[in-house]
């Protein structure tokens, strides 16, 4: 059986505590033969600023680069909202991603049947809903200089934030957002801002010529941010793949995400270029943060980190069967009432993090 190396980096608040309902399921399926994944541990975040002074050791980063996967767990903290900028805990993630050109970031958003009534949005809006957000996660204005604030004396200071993007960004992260489409319900609707912003200008034109050139199978639809945003809390149905730009895509999916129930259901995948072999460099992690306010009691849901590591197993190791299985686990607990506080409804029985792993462990042992 191939073995797989993969790094685990859990972080910050409630990142260990939902990393480690991941390292048993790694125990287990090591257990059932079905997979044999080679596991490191390091620091990023605000831990690993408290141990190196730097949100990412190199030491991590030269691991992260020779792994087949990392798992990331989640960073940041109001501990750490005093330390240099340059230092702060998501400074790791975003080198973590830069530096291992993690350009496709795939967000999915999910609404579980037995989660319908937990959403904001009323349940024949989200019930069924299946989205897959791409968003672009290596430029625009995350990365793009100049970046600072510059004094400019009597008390006034100017901030500057850079968006840029170049073509074959664009053509690469539409790519990814035009092939997955094929597998789904073949719907693309590409998110800008081309009414304001140059970088808007471009993108709608290279992802119009992709579309002509390669994809002409597919349904394309523009959209402007801004409506997306308001679309997506209208009738969110309508959604089949959304590809957006790095900002764009990160309110885009945290916004997507509650209309599932709730941010800790939500994994994602953060994938590179794929190599002669097929293999792309890829990094796993849940959309939820750190969520410093329930750290250490024992209460955050796991699903969402679980879930990563479900798409981590299709999407890096082959294990499309095994993740199917985890998946399957997943929405069965949750059918047989089971929640954590964060999606917690009457007349279900909330658990801690620890029994919600159990229960997919167990799940997953009676399907086994
Ligand atoms: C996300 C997060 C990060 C981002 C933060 C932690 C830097 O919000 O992954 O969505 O802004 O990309
Ligand atoms: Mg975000």
């Amino acid at each position: 059986m191939t073995s797989y190396k993969l790094l685990l980096l859990p972080g910050d608040g409630i990142g260990p505590e939902v990393m480690a309902e991941v390292e048993r399921l790694i125990a287990w399926a090591d257990a059932q033969g079905l997979a044999k994944i080679e596991t490191e541990t390091d620091l990023v975040g605000g831990c690993a600023y408290d141990a190196h002074g730097e949100a990412i050791s190199e030491a991590a980063m030269m691991r992260a680069l020779a792994a087949n996967a990392v798992m990331l767990g989640a960073v940041g903290g109001p501990k750490w909202d005093g330390v240099p900028y340059d230092q702060r805990p998501e400074a790791g993630l975003l080198r973590l991603r830069k530096d291992l050109e993690l350009f496709a970031n795939l967000r999915p958003a999910i609404c579980y049947p037995a989660l319908a009534d937990a959403s904001s949005l009323k349940r024949e809006l989200v019930d069924g809903l299946d989205i897959m957000i791409v968003r672009e996660l290596t430029g625009g204005v995350y990365f793009g200089e100049p970046k600072e604030i510059v004094d400019l004396g009597k008390g006034q200071k100017r901030a500057v934030d850079t968006q840029v993007y170049e073509t074959n960004e664009i053509e690469r992260i539409a790519t990814v957002a035009f092939e997955l489409a094929r597998k789904r319900s073949n719907l693309v609707h590409s998110a800008e801002k081309r009414n304001v912003m140059k970088t808007g200008v471009l993108w709608n034109e290279v992802v119009t010529r992709v579309h002509k050139e390669h994809y002409p199978d597919v349904t394309l639809q523009h959209i402007l941010a801004d409506n997306c945003a308001m679309q997506l809390v209208r009738r969110p149905k309508q959604f089949d793949v959304i590809v957006t730009d790095n900002l764009f895509g990160d309110m885009l999916s945290d916004e997507a995400a509650m209309a599932t129930g709730s941010l800790g259901m939500l994994p994602s995948a953060s994938l590179g270029e794929a190599d002669a072999r097929g293999k792309r460099r890829a990094l796993y992690e849940p959309v939820h943060g750190s969520a410093p306010d329930i750290a250490g009691r024992g209460i955050a849901n796991p699903i969402a980190t679980i879930a990563s590591f479900a798409m981590c197993l299709r999407y890096s190791f082959d294990l499309g069967e095994v993740a199917d299985n985890i998946e399957r686990a997943i929405a069965h607990v949750l059918d047989q009432g089971l929640r954590t506080a964060d999606i917690s409804q009457d007349g279900c029985k909330t658990v801690g993090t620890r029994e919600m792993g159990d229960a997919i462990l167990a799940a997953l042992d009676r399907k086994a």
